[in-house]
């Protein structure tokens, strides 16, 4: 029987441990408890063709025309298809989507052209997902290790051979005949963000300083609509689906002058015209007039399909029934990540990534909403259909020109602070990038560290992990002289044809030599 060790407690994490248990001794590795992950707290659903006044055709043109033209067609095609069937196991699991009418209930989100975002608890969807698939993964055969950090990943022979831990302060190594990384993304990045504490990045350091292929790192999403608030909270596209609208300072629509379809354009289009308005108004937030929703589809309609955000907002000291809410943009979802082929296999042999963690090319350069929570399920699914058949003698090769990055780990003068780097990224490396402002991002980056490996904390190493994955970022975002999507360059604001997927590993890998 393989032993196969999966890294994170996701939906991706999650789905592949239960689907591997049937076949292979599975270890489940968490840096937290098993039912802390970003998955909990998606709230807007998961978009799939449910209905019959809709097609996998035109889920498929949807997903393609906001990843502006970087998606990999057959990924996508994967996605939009095995979908609906996926959606089916959940609900056999036992996940209570919302209903209306008897029927599947379905929202709206941006550059859908139907609605088909299943929900349920009305915003929990996450939090629904979470926790029906934690009970199956109790009650199934998986050892899990919660509290338990990956620190490295042990490649030997050009395979995986497991896993360094660090848990109860013990530093063990694993071993395994392959490991799935399935511990998503990295919203610790910046300063606003509306992903937990959990989300930084350690998946993409571990495989980039294992040697792994990354592709597309580049292309961050912001989400157009979080609580302006000292402590960000996201307030779902599916507002805007229902009908919100955004307003100036002066209270008067934007969005209208901007798009077609103006506060459901595409999520990137959306961020950036808020973030333009906000530098207008000197730094204010812009607004969001949910109210009106209330007035439109009755008294306690906010209360009832987004109880969740509903809550935090009052918790917030705002009454959103009632008046327009601040909101700016926060970092939101990585599009990049640790590339992959349809099986979620990796660059190196043995290794596997699944869910935000991964780039399969579905998103491309700009995610259509709720397309992850689809991507983490189809893909970690397969990834478990596979695996215990792959031989890690002989491992698929990648092609593709590879730019090499050399990391310097080791070299800043100082070790890394979280904070810092989080403003320098948002600053920087944000919704806006210019090649100034990327160059000055690599100078000050270059004069910090990472932490000592030998007695570095968590949290330390979970810093010094976002300052691997940042110093890539920054190498990467330089390289790409163009906008498109999610990445915009203000000083090359052209889409440039020629240029498609960036691919990167790291040639060299110094890390501090501390003793
Ligand atoms: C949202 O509810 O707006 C987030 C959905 C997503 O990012 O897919």
């Amino acid at each position: 029987m393989k032993r196969v060790i999966v890294v994170g407690s996701g939906i991706a994490g999650l789905v592949a441990a239960l689907e591997l248990s049937q076949s292979c001794d599975v270890t489940l590795v968490t840096k937290a408890a098993l039912a802390d992950s970003n998955t909990r707290w998606a709230q807007g659903g998961i978009a799939a063709v449910m209905f019959e006044d809709d097609s996998v055709g035109e889920h498929i043109a949807d997903t393609l025309s906001a990843g502006a033209g970087l998606c990999n067609e057959s990924a996508v095609e994967v996605l939009c298809t095995e979908g609906p069937e996926r959606i089916r196991d959940l609900i056999r699991l036992g996940v209570a989507f919302d209903k209306q009418d008897g029927e599947l209930a379905r929202g709206l989100e941006a550059a859908h052209g139907h609605a088909r975002v299943l929900h349920a608890g009305g915003d929990a969807t996450g939090l629904n997902l979470e926790m029906t698939l934690v009970r199956a993964v109790r009650a199934a055969k998986v050892r899990v290790m919660e509290q338990t950090f990956a620190c490295e990943l042990v490649v030997e022979d050009e395979r995986v051979r497991g896993l360094e831990v660090l848990g109860g302060g013990k530093r063990s190594v694993l071993g395994a005949d392959a490991v799935v990384l399935a511990c998503g993304g990295a919203g610790q990045l910046y300063r606003y963000t509306t992903n937990p504490a959990v989300a930084t990045g350690d998946g993409v350091a571990l495989a980039l300083r294992a040697g792994a292929q990354l592709a597309d790192i580049e292309f961050y999403q912001f989400h157009p609509t979080a609580l302006a608030t000292k402590e960000t909270f996201l307030i779902s596209e599916a507002v805007r689906g229902e009908g919100a609208v955004l307003l100036d300072a002066r209270g008067e629509r934007f969005m209208q002058k901007l798009h077609p379809d103006a506060e459901l354009a595409p999520r990137d289009v959306v961020a950036r015209s808020i973030a333009r308005q906000m530098a207008l108004q000197g730094g204010k937030p812009v607004l969001l007039d949910a109210a009106r929703l209330e007035r439109e589809k009755g008294e306690g309609f906010l209360a009832k399909r987004f109880p969740t955000i509903d809550a935090a907002v009052k918790a917030r000291g705002f009454d959103w029934a009632k008046e327009p809410v601040p909101v700016t943009p926060a970092a939101h979802y990585w599009m990049g990540g640790v590339k992959t082929d349809v099986w979620g296999r990796t660059s190196i042999a043995g290794l596997y990534a699944v869910g935000e963690v991964a780039c399969t090319g579905v998103h491309g350069a700009n995610r259509l909403a709720s397309n992850s929570l689809l991507e983490s399920l189809v893909y970690a699914w397969r990834c478990a259909e596979q695996l215990p058949q792959d031989d890690a003698r002989r491992w698929p090769e990648m092609t593709g020109a590879v730019l090499a990055l050399e990391m310097e780990e080791g070299r800043g003068a100082r070790e890394v602070e979280r904070g810092e780097l989080q403003t320098l990224m948002w600053n920087r490396v944000g919704i806006e990038r210019s090649g100034e402002g990327l160059r000055e991002a690599a100078e000050q980056m270059a004069s910090w560290r990472g932490c000592n490996p030998k007695i570095a904390s968590v949290f330390e190493r979970e810093t010094a992990n976002l300052l691997t994955i940042a110093r890539a970022m920054v190498a990467v975002a330089l390289d790409r002289r163009e906008s498109r999507g999610a990445h915009y360059r203000v000083d090359y604001p052209e889409t440039r044809v020629d240029m498609q997927h960036s691919i990167v590993c790291a040639e060299k890998v110094l890390v501090p030599a501390y003793e």
